[in-house]
């Protein structure tokens, strides 16, 4: 049962039959001809004369102006479900998954065992003490180890090949060019990032002096959306719901001190900024949200994204604060010089987003001159038709009406008429020259995987193409696991699975600009698996170059001389490529 893309659309726009697709004109834009079309099988629109194009969650989005959850929630009522607070953005990682959950929660117990056992664990110890870190704490976060050198994880976790493999995909280990592989994390102190469920989907590891560089996280895998996870929040969400606020901050040694402190409602994003799917799950367990952010530059520009994409979660009753800290602190140096009724105190004068936003705004312009009382209009109406239309939205809208000068009415017609679809369309058809560039090989690759999800059935092992220096192969090679551990993805589905990941403009320029093969609708799956090969031609190629220039420069040992003969001898079964 689910809620087919084909009836949504229908409902607000007529579709007629054509072939097995459905077609009508264009919502989006101004067309005579019909070019606008939906896809059942895919569960996606497209429209080849704009470009618009996404799921059905997507096209509620632009067509209704719905928020995301909004746009689940009816879909959801659509087929008769109420989704319980907190379903929606969740799915569940399938089989596959488990095999990396499983193989991620040893890692973890290996990764806190060597910081208890391992001869060399004395120098984390030190290091977590040196910061204040108490073992009560350390437990509580289960802090971990990983030892200096290239195997620890491998040797303890790795029996045969078929098990490296699944520590290569839960971003564990690396492959190495040559083939073999090495632990991902080494010489460093050990966070396991869990989700909501206390599952280990992930970890950071930071060294232990200054080298470089400072943290480093697991990449996307099946398992861990970075774009998703909220450091903490499986140790925090008890403590969000007694206190009705939640603190978000940027690193792990905040999250840890805090909690030290009794600020254990505080939370981290993964070093990136703070998306969505982030606050939606802030959300759900309370309608407060603060931010917390170092005092400098990168600190306010990371503030004000995240004001950027809170306005669209606005609803009534909802509310975001910021505290922006002294020039060189962080809440972890903070809490450890003030205290906790230092912060405390911070936290109280927290700034709430509408103040946030018109203190920040007024800061651009001269409020005293007339045009700059109109200039403030202009950057504040965009951002205030990002908030749900509401009890906020229109206080809002007066206090720019009283700083501005400008009719608060006027103001309303221009904040809450001018949201056009246009303007919500992420990936604009006018950007004609990115369209006509010819198809690299790795993008072919992933365009005929997001049109057609269900090649990745017929695709082999891939894992050797990891080696492959080209840009696009993480997200090839993640789409092929994605799909083969959950061969039921649509095309639409696709879309939403990487809504707040680091992917998708990838894909939505890809999905912009159909492969020319998916129109002509020639043997797809041959396609696929002619641009795979060719991808391992490449690599044949970078391997070879590669052994050529290292012979040239220092020579080689005879494991590599081998290997390249080896090399040179395919390459002429390859033919004249
Ligand atoms: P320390 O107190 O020095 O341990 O770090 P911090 O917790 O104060 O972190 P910082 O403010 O420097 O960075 C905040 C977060 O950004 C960290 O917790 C990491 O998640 C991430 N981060 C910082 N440095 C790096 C880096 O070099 N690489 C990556 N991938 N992430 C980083
Ligand atoms: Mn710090």
């Amino acid at each position: 049962m689910r809620a087919d893309i084909v009836d949504v659309i229908d409902a607000r726009v007529p579709l007629t039959k054509a072939g097995k697709d459905y077609k009508a004109r264009c919502p989006f834009h101004d067309e005579k001809t019909p070019s606008f079309t939906v896809s059942s099988d895919k569960q996606f629109y497209h429209c080849f004369g704009c470009g618009a194009h996404g799921s059905a969650i997507g096209f509620l989005m632009a067509h209704d102006h719905m928020e995301f959850r909004e746009a689940v929630e009816e879909l959801a009522a659509r087929v008769g479900l109420v989704l319980p607070e907190g379903a929606g953005a969740e799915d569940e990682p399938q089989e596959a998954g488990n095999e990396l959950l499983s193989v991620l929660a040893e890692a973890d117990r290996f990764y806190q065992r060597q910081l208890r056992k391992h001869p060399s664990a004395q120098r984390a110890v030190d290091y977590l003490k040196g910061r204040g870190v108490s073992g009560e704490i350390a437990k509580r976060y289960g802090i971990g180890f990983a030892p200096d050198g290239w195997d620890n994880l491998l040797s303890a976790l790795a029996s045969d090949e078929t098990r490296r493999t699944v520590l290569l995909r839960a971003g564990l280990v690396v492959r190495k060019a040559s083939g073999g592989y090495y632990d991902r994390f080494r010489n460093r102190v050990m966070f396991p990032i869990r989700d909501t469920r206390g599952r280990v989907v992930g970890f950071g590891g930071r060294v232990l002096d200054d080298s470089e560089p400072k943290y480093l996280n697991s990449p996307e895998t099946p398992v861990f959306h970075k774009g998703r996870e909220v450091y903490g929040l499986d140790l925090a969400r008890t403590a969000i719901r007694r206190e009705k606020r939640a603190l978000v901050v940027e690193g792990y040694m905040d999250v840890l001190a805090l909690a030290q402190f009794g600020f254990d409602f505080a939370v981290a994003t993964l070093g990136t900024a703070t998306t969505r799917e982030h606050l939606h799950a802030l959300f759900r367990l309370s309608p407060d949200v603060i931010f917390c952010f170092d005092g400098d530059r990168a600190g306010r520009e990371a503030a004000w994204r995240a004001l950027e994409t809170a306005l669209p979660t606005m609803q009534d009753g909802r509310q975001v604060s910021f505290l922006l800290l002294p020039e060189g602190e962080d809440p972890d140096s903070l809490v450890r010089k003030e205290g906790g009724e230092g912060l405390a105190t911070r936290l109280a004068q927290a700034r709430s987003l509408p103040d946030f936003l018109f203190e920040e705004l007024q800061k651009q312009v001269d409020v005293r001159r007339l045009d700059g009382r109109a200039r403030l209009a202009e950057l504040a109406r965009p951002l205030l038709a990002k908030l749900p239309q509401g009890v906020l939205q229109q206080m809002m809208v007066q206090r720019l009406a009283e700083f501005s000068g400008v009719g608060a009415d006027r103001l309303s017609d221009l904040v809450v008429g001018k949201t056009s679809p246009r303007a919500s369309r992420s990936a604009p058809g006018s950007d004609k020259a990115q369209l006509r560039k010819p198809p690299s090989l790795v993008r072919t690759a992933i365009a005929l995987l997001l049109h057609e999800p269900g090649l990745a059935q017929g695709v082999g092992d891939t894992s050797d193409l990891v080696a492959l220096d080209m840009p696009g192969i993480p997200l090839l090679l993640l789409l092929v696991d994605l799909l083969k551990s959950q061969p039921g993805l649509t095309t639409g589905a696709l879309i939403e699975r990487f809504r707040d990941s680091e992917y998708r403009g990838a894909i939505e320029k890809l999905l912009e600009w159909p492969h020319p093969a998916l129109q002509r609708e020639l043997n797809l799956e041959a396609e696929l698996s002619g641009t795979l090969e060719q991808l391992r031609k490449a690599l044949h190629a970078q391997r070879t170059d590669e052994l050529l220039r290292k012979e040239r420069l220092q020579g080689l040992g005879a494991a590599e001389k081998a290997e390249l003969s080896r090399l040179l001898a395919e390459r002429q079964g390859f033919g004249a490529g």
